[in-house]
């Protein structure tokens, strides 16, 4: 079997720019000329569709990776309401097991060079009643993306982020200061207290931009 090489994108919170700095980063890959797989395992919020359950963050995921998949190894666990993930599940009367995820995950990471996984809500969600999004990200055995979603209130998350992903035993690449908020005040100087508190390095800082795909990133990420 051949070594896995990817990407786990964790954020700060949810609605920090998972998906958006995700875009930003599969067209980087693509532009590198790295034939790209992408994943959201879990996902809460949906819309039916032919009878099955799309996720928006899911579709992006699919449709800007470089390799055809279909949506239920992008995407295996998909849930109607936009709810905590282990809740969603509940009420569906379906357990989230790693080992469904895992069988996409190798099936996505055998037809591509590098797999990019976008996990659900920030590092310490849970997905079922023993195991969280941390549990995932050790599972699959990759190194950790965190996005900080720039904003106030973000120093704080984004230090206790980055300790937690290292007590996880996760290997945390680096961050992106992802400005979802645009220029709110004094945004630069929150960039410069994360940079200086944290060991790992700032990869990139995302500008308020209309499509993650001109977002024009240049990162060499282990390949
Ligand atoms: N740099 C940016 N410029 C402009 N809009 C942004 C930027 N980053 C994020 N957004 C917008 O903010 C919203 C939240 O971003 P996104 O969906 O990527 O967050 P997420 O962390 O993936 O959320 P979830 O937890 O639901 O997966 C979206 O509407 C997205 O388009
Ligand atoms: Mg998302």
């Amino acid at each position: 079997m051949k070594t896995t090489r990817g990407i786990f994108v964790t954020g700060t919170d949810t609605e920090v720019g998972k998906t958006f700095v995700s875009i930003a980063l599969l067209d980087m890959l693509r532009r590198q000329g790295v034939r790209t797989a992408a994943m959201k395992p879990v996902a809460s919020g949906a819309k039916k569709v032919n009878d099955k359950y799309l996720n928006d963050d899911a579709l992006q995921l699919q449709q800007a990776a470089g390799i055809d998949a279909p949506y239920a190894q992008v995407n295996p666990f998909v849930f109607p309401e936009a709810i905590a993930p282990h809740i969603a599940a509940a009420r569906a009367g379906v357990e989230i097991d790693f080992e469904t995820i895992e069988q996409s995950f190798q099936s996505l990471s055998e037809q591509s060079d590098f797999i990019l996984v976008e996990g659900v809500g920030g590092w310490l969600a849970p997905l079922n009643r023993q195991q969280t999004v941390a549990d995932l990200a050790i599972e699959m055995a990759l190194p950790v993306l965190l996005v900080v979603g720039m904003r106030l209130g973000c120093i704080n998350h984004a230090l206790l982020s980055a300790r937690a992903i290292e007590q996880s035993g996760a290997k945390l690449l680096g961050w992106i200061a992802n400005k979802a908020q645009g220029n709110y005040p004094c945004v630069n100087e929150n960039i410069e207290a994360i940079a200086q508190w944290l060991d790992a390095p700032l990869l990139a800082t995302l500008a308020y931009l209309d499509d993650a795909a001109t977002a024009g990133l240049d990162i060499r990420l282990e390949l």
